[in-house]
């Protein structure tokens, strides 16, 4: 048999934003720390990561921006491949799907399984916008919610109620491009028809793959359980992968279609040149890889479902072992968003705390969401940092490095003979290796820490029980504890490295341990006798109370800038002639009387002095102002609109509302009194 290889995938962030703290707890981080443990035993890894650079928010924000999606998507990919670096995630490969070699290899696999007649086709109708003639995607139409009357529900989502929806339950659809009504028209997909392989998903699944983690096995249990339908792999989109095959034309693959395949081409990209690997090495089942699939759970049904259909419809590939997906890391007790901007973002985060990226590391694994979403917070972070980071492991190594220079000049004593608390001492110590394995093994990686934590708990311990800064006259006594203490030192920078890896680099160093290879932390003796240790520095430094201050001051601050600019940033609506604006007859009006409509909670009923007549209007404000307080106000009317019937009231116009970005609605009055009936131009 082939020797045992490992294909390591980190989901691939949408290269529209750069990445906070719930991308890297969620996915980089376990990623890394198994990969670095894998190293270091000595497996043969692949390590694969990269940007996911199609789908239709990429051509949004694009739109918005006045730029291509292709400026988009290159400014993130750098900002984000660069932040992954400084923060020691250790890939092999970065690559992008906008790459050749991706077009190449997604569409040669789609082009394979057309020519097999693996799809099904369909002609649907969907959305088309007339006045731009294309077809929208679901995020490109917006409507009123059926579930919740929100009235600016996307296609694919309501954002106030979180309802999924398909852009036909919208009531009122308005193409966000030209604000029309889209009309249906029939066009052609490509489906992957995933209710063919329910039977084998299930028995693959739920009979063998009883050893994913609850969450995962979970979810794909439901979706099993309430049947697979086929699903569109193509879409009617102008930025994306072409459908390779004849009446593609103007199509191009679906970007969850396209971006799994991206694990592929980037490995294939990584050894293109390699004269002892192949990708196929990786990829193939005469390999003998494991694929394992690190990803936030929100990507689960694409991990566990749709791709590894894809996989076995290839051929010859491996099938995903294990896919330990992970909930969601909150922010301060909310969720984090992007449009919202409620979010540490690592780039960020790496420029104002350069010399903290293992604190970083620390605070997320310790808290990752394993098995539930958990939280991010400041505070938290100042503890873990200043209370566990600086008081236990910080301290007991630099105890052992004072010690040894006051004691030794540095230089590491031979151990003499060991008493009871010694023996007991090593042989706990020399548990670690087989404990934080295990859980490594499990990805149970919070606890994999926990363990690290608690042998430096155990060095601490053992020079507080044997006290050597009080011996006197015993040198041999004092030399062996601190080799002892040394030691375990020594250990944490083995079994330490994937989790604190620039700590615990450090600490070798200081020690003169050359070899850090896992294994290492089996040997009672790591050290050198006589060695000259590093000086006694701090591995960590305190965070003040000030530092995290001015953080929640910042994030709060964004947030604010976030809600602002967008009232701001609506897109402009499709261009008007001077003669369509004239045709609107517009004048200021004088509120004579309001009341309450009847049985509603936002209307009001309003009578208006228009200069030329008295009239009925019901206005949709009841929730923003009370009707005793707006009588004699000036306001701005639509006085040719014609009239509608509102609750059995006929409505003769339209008061003109602004809005800000949290829904508030305020009179468009005239700054100084205007006759009524004074138009506006
Ligand atoms: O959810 C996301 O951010 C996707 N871009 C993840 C893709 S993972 C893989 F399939 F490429
Ligand atoms: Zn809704």
């Amino acid at each position: 048999m082939t020797q045992q290889r490992y294909t390591i995938t980190t989901a691939l962030p949408y290269a529209n934003g750069p990445l906070h703290l719930g991308h890297v707890a969620g996915v980089y981080i376990p990623a890394d720390i198994y990969v670095r443990y894998l190293r270091a035993k000595n497996e043969d890894v692949v390590f694969i990561g990269g940007t996911d650079e199609h789908g239709v928010p990429i051509t949004i924000k694009a739109k918005n921006e006045g730029v291509t999606p292709q400026q988009v998507v290159d400014k993130y990919h750098k900002i984000i491949g660069d932040s992954l670096k400084q923060l020691g995630i250790t890939l092999d490969v970065f690559s992008k799907t906008t790459s050749k070699q991706h077009y190449k290899t997604a569409s040669d696999l789609f082009k394979k399984l057309e020519g097999e007649g693996a799809f099904t086709e369909q002609v649907t109708e969907q959305y088309y916008d007339e006045a731009n003639n294309q077809f929208l995607a679901d995020r490109y139409i917006t409507g009123t919610c059926p579930h919740c009357a929100n009235e600016k529900a996307y296609g694919d989502q309501c954002e106030k109620c979180g309802s999924t929806l398909n852009a036909t339950d919208l009531i009122n659809p308005k193409s966000a491009l030209s604000g029309n009504k889209p009309v249906l028209k029939k066009t052609k997909h490509w489906f992957l028809p995933l209710d063919k392989y329910e039977p084998w998903l299930k028995q693959w699944i739920l009979e063998e793959h009883k050893d994913w983690k609850t969450n995962v096995y979970g979810q794909c249990k439901s979706w099993l359980e309430s049947g697979l339908q086929p699903r569109a792999i193509t879409r009617d989109l102008d930025w994306g992968i072409p459908v390779p095959v004849e009446g593609g034309e103007g199509k191009v693959l679906y970007v969850w279609f396209d971006a799994p395949i991206g694990y592929i081409s980037f490995t294939q990209e990584l050894l293109a040149n390699d004269t002892t690997r192949k990708w196929e090495d990786y990829w193939k089942k005469d390999g003998n890889s494991k694929l394992i699939h690190f990803i936030g759970k929100d990507n689960i049904v694409f991990h566990c479902i749709i791709f590894p259909s894809m996989l076995k419809l290839f051929g010859d590939y491996i099938l995903p072992d294990n896919v330990p997906a992970n909930e969601f890391l909150n922010l301060e007790g909310e969720k984090f968003s992007t449009s919202q901007n409620w979010a540490v973002w690592l780039h960020e985060f790496l420029a104002d705390f350069p010399d903290k990226t293992d604190v970083l590391r620390y605070t997320l694994c310790s808290n990752m969401p394993e098995t539930k979403d958990a939280d991010f917070t400041w505070k938290d972070f100042q503890a873990k940092n200043n209370n566990e980071l600086a008081a236990n492991l910080g301290n007991f190594v630099n105890r052992a490095f004072v010690l040894t220079h006051k004691f030794f000049e540095g230089k590491i004593p031979a151990p003499s003979t060991l008493e009871e608390i010694d023996k007991n001492t090593l042989a706990q110590a020399k548990e670690f290796n087989a404990k934080i394995s295990d859980s490594i093994d499990k990805y149970r990686f919070r606890e994999a820490l926990s363990e690290l934590m608690k042998l430096s708990n155990l060095g601490n311990k053992y020079l507080a029980d044997t006290e050597p800064w009080k011996i006197k006259d015993n040198a041999q006594r004092v030399g062996t504890i601190l080799r002892i203490a040394l030691e375990i030192a020594g250990k944490i920078s083995v079994l330490g490295l994937p989790f604190l890896p620039e700590t615990t680099t450090k600490m070798a160093t200081w020690l003169g341990i050359s070899n850090t290879q896992w294994s290492e932390a089996d040997k009672d003796i790591l050290l050198t006798d006589g060695f000259t240790i590093a000086p006694a520095q701090l591995l960590f430094s305190k965070i003040e109370d000030d530092v995290i201050a001015a953080q929640l001051e910042k994030l709060k601050a964004s947030r604010e800038q976030a809600q602002q600019a967008k009232t701001s940033a609506v897109p402009q609506k499709e261009n008007v002639t001077f003669d369509e604006f004239s045709k609107m007859d517009i004048r200021v009006g004088t509120i004579i009387e309001a009341e309450k409509v009847a049985k509603t909670a936002k209307l009001l009923k309003l009578k208006i002095d228009t200069g030329i007549d008295q009239r009925t209007v019901v206005s949709g404000i009841a929730e923003h102002y009370k009707p005793e307080d707006i009588i004699g106000k000036q306001v701005t009317i639509l006085v040719n609109l014609a009239p509608r019937n509102i609750k059995g009231i006929e409505s003769q116009g339209m008061i003109l509302m602004a809005e800000n970005s949290k829904g508030e609605l305020a009179f468009v009055s005239p700054v100084k009194e205007i006759d009524n009936g004074g138009g506006v131009r």
